[in-house]
């Protein structure tokens, strides 16, 4: 029987009710589909920061290295400064791990009613490719004369070239594997350096792909395209900040957050891969049982596939896509009053149907 070790990092705030919910998913795939999930949990988190004044151990990224893939829920707590709890945990294991592909699966599911008056789910049905290793988040800059009329704070966006070639490259491959159509987000109208680089790499890169039909946009147009034109994308690719951001917008065409589902790879597979709900740990709702637990489900799926489980995966796919559907059992985020576990159950029960 195969099987997979798993890192599994719970988090903070609803982190913590979600990535249960998602582990009872996947072991049920595991006895359906024959296969075995061996997890190990680390409690990391600003829990741990509050009480050992760091997010992780020192060698907590050596003791991550050789697991199969990494499960995340959420990081982020009110009492911990987010830049703290952010350059603590989750951006040095996409940096140091070459985690440099962030797959984010925009979808309006049937039974969702989106934002979008008259959109259906035919029309919006996106796949976004996010630089994750360096651009705006490079972490490079300073502040001086800080608190004074003089302060200065510096933050210098890095943009290699071998960085920008590869996530292009894995955009039109994963074009080519869709639908045909990329759209190649950047802002080379304002940022005459690095985004026309990136435009400059896309160009060549693009005439291996004769067959993939590109559309250049600046990130302003394509926020106000998502929204009008969503029928019109299939994947887009951008760097670090541009597609953090779009992808909360991509998460509201879905109808919620909690419907939001992420996938930080490692295509060279030499690293574990990390797969993590795109929301945060919604310290506003947190504690009280009633978090959406589907995009940690949906990533589940992602997390499966990633495994080679293609099967399990698309089977925890279908049985969320069921759940919704019948619009019975959800929670408050998409107008329901179900709670976590009660979403969990039933689609352990549609995956066993
Ligand atoms: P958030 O995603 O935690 O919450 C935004 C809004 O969406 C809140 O109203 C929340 O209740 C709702 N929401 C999010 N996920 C939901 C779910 N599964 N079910 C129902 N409702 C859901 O973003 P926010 O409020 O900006 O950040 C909260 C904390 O999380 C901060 O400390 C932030 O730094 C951290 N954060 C961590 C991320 C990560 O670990 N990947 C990503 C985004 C934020
Ligand atoms: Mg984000």
């Amino acid at each position: 029987m195969n099987t997979h070790r798993l890192a599994v990092i719970p988090g903070d705030g609803i982190g913590r009710e979600v990535i249960p919910v998602g582990l009872k998913v996947i072991d049920a795939a595991g006895d359906r589909f024959g296969f075995r999930i061996e997890p190990s949990e680390f409690p990391w988190g600003c829990g741990y920061y509050l009480s050992h004044g760091a997010m992780m151990p020192e060698d907590g990224l050596t003791r991550l290295r050789d697991f199969d893939a990494i499960y995340l829920g959420a990081v982020g707590d009110p009492r911990v400064p987010d830049h703290v709890s952010l350059w603590g945990l989750l951006l040095p294991i996409r940096k140091s791990f070459e985690l440099f592909a962030n797959v984010r699966p925009i979808r309006l599911l049937d039974g969702i009613d989106g934002p979008l008056a008259g959109r259906r789910p035919e029309d919006i049905d996106m796949m976004f490719v996010r630089e994750n290793t360096e651009g705006e988040y490079a972490g490079i800059g300073g502040r001086m004369a800080v608190g004074t009329p003089q302060e200065i704070a510096l933050q210098t966006s890095v943009h290699t070239r071998r960085s920008t070639e590869r996530i292009l490259r894995f955009a039109f491959d994963l074009a080519r594997a869709r639908r045909r159509r990329l759209a190649h987000v950047t802002k080379s109208n304002a940022l005459q350096y690095t985004a026309v680089m990136w435009d400059d790499v896309a160009a060549e890169i693009g005439r291996d792909y004769p067959d993939v039909e590109v559309r250049k946009l600046h990130v302003d147009a394509a926020a106000y395209q998502m929204v009008l034109h969503p029928d019109w994308f299939d994947v887009l690719v951008a760097s670090n900040l541009y597609a953090d951001i779009l992808t909360d917008l991509g998460a509201a065409l879905q109808g919620s957050l909690g419907l939001s589902a992420s996938a930080n790879l490692d295509p060279t597979r030499q690293a574990p891969s990390m797969f993590e709900p795109v929301h945060g740990s919604a310290p506003d709702i947190a504690g009280q049982g009633m978090a959406n637990p589907m995009a940690a489900i949906w990533t589940a799926s992602l997390l499966l596939e990633h495994l080679g489980e293609t099967e399990a995966s698309r089977a925890v796919f279908e049985a969320l896509t069921a759940v919704v559907r019948a619009r019975e059992v959800r929670t408050p985020d998409l107008g329901g009053h179900n709670r976590t576990i009660e979403v969990g159950d039933a689609v352990l029960g549609a995956m066993a149907a």
